[in-house]
């Protein structure tokens, strides 16, 4: 599999999509977890899982186990879950400790990631514990998320969200906590979800009651460095939980961002709601949907969230329905590439642009 033999035309009256085997070849897959997902900031959790000093959590940033703490001094820090004797784990699941033990033969590490104990290695010569302190990876956090980066050189977190935390300023993001999880799992490599994700061009046909919701005339996708922006105008007279009184002012407006590989944030004024897309196989995507509320407390808000819940899980299986339906057919020995709607579909020629960058550097 060689992705370097596909250029990508940069002018999208003229451009192909990329060939139909970045989806179905299996030797795409560990590429883009180097290339893509390895050089990319990814959510890996929340704040709340981090509240008190000592609080620990364990994720996996598609094959790599990582664990993410939170020091005695309030310092945050992640870490490959991975001991420097003989790659051990050093946590499992989560929880609240003034050290990491490994469960193979029990050295310990701080919060901060420094080797504290070693039982029994005394002899051993050459050896120095400072320079065996658990290995670390970048982490940040924007609101109430928590990313970490396994590239060293990548750009930081506030760089790749460029102008989002400022337009989203008027929102006690930061305020929000989790609520509610649901997952689904789909039959389709995790870019015809994204795909699918940018473009509003399916909207008539394929989701008749979002159709009837939003003015899909002015439906627009908005491309910036690494992220795009949809904005999807709500009718008035919309029975859709989203709100869209004018009385609310610019701040009621729902902002769509999708950051590039797999997050989206559908931003609503006293809701958040995230969609994770982490790829299982070359032909298996769980989508990780997740609600952050500003009052978890308030009576009303299992109604509000439920309702939002509803109108987003009628959605997203006509979105499964179709990705499914694309993915057996990107197999056909008839087809082997598309073309974009230059009024509708810049946002996946935007994402194709920038997935040709990332598994293309180095490589020619
Ligand atoms: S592998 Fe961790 S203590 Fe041996
Ligand atoms: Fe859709």
């Amino acid at each position: 599999m060689d992705p370097g033999a596909f250029r990508f035309n940069p002018d999208l009256a003229e451009a192909t999509t990329i060939p139909a085997r970045w989806y179905t070849d299996p030797a795409m897959l560990p590429l883009e977890c180097e290339r893509v997902f390895g050089r990319t900031w990814q959510l890996v959790g929340h704040l709340g899982q981090l509240a008190q000093p000592g609080d620990f959590f364990t994720c996996e940033v598609l094959d790599e186990p990582i664990v993410v703490t939170r020091a005695s001094d309030g310092g945050m820090h992640a870490f490959y879950n991975v001991c420097r004797h003989r790659a051990g784990a050093v946590a499992h699941g989560s929880g609240n400790r003034r050290a990491l033990q490994c469960s193979y033969h029990g050295w310990t590490y701080g919060l901060d990631g420094r080797l504290l104990t070693t039982p029994e290695f005394d002899g051993v010569r050459c050896f120095e514990r400072a320079a065996h302190g658990l290995t670390p990876v970048r982490v940040a956090s924007w609101g109430p998320f928590i990313f970490v980066n396994l590239d060293p050189a990548a750009p930081s977190l506030e760089h790749v969200l460029g102008a989002i935390p400022a337009e989203t300023s008027h929102l006690p993001l930061a305020r929000m906590e989790f609520y509610k999880r649901v997952d689904y799992e789909i039959a389709c490599n995790w870019k015809v979800y994204v795909d699918n994700y940018l473009e509003g061009y399916h909207i008539p046909l394929a989701h008749p009651g979002l159709y009837k919701a939003i003015d899909y005339r002015q439906y627009r996708v908005e491309t910036f460095n690494q992220y795009s922006k949809q904005h999807a105008p709500i009718r008035a007279t919309t029975d859709s939980p989203y709100r869209s009184d004018p009385d609310d002012g610019a701040g009621a407006m729902a902002l769509y961002y999708w950051l590039f590989p797999n997050l989206m944030l559908n931003i609503y004024p006293d809701n958040l709601q995230i969609n994770i897309i982490v790829p299982l196989g070359p032909d298996r995507t769980l989508t990780i949907f997740e609600w952050y509320v500003l009052d978890s407390d308030r009576s009303d808000t299992e109604r509000d969230i439920h309702a939002s819940f509803k109108f987003s899980d009628v959605i997203q299986h006509e979105d499964i329905e179709i990705c499914e339906a694309v993915y057996a057919r990107l197999r056909s020995r008839s087809y082997h590439t598309g073309r974009y709607s230059v009024t509708r579909e810049n946002g996946v020629h935007h994402f194709h642009g920038l997935l040709c960058d990332y598994l293309q550097r180095g490589t020619t």
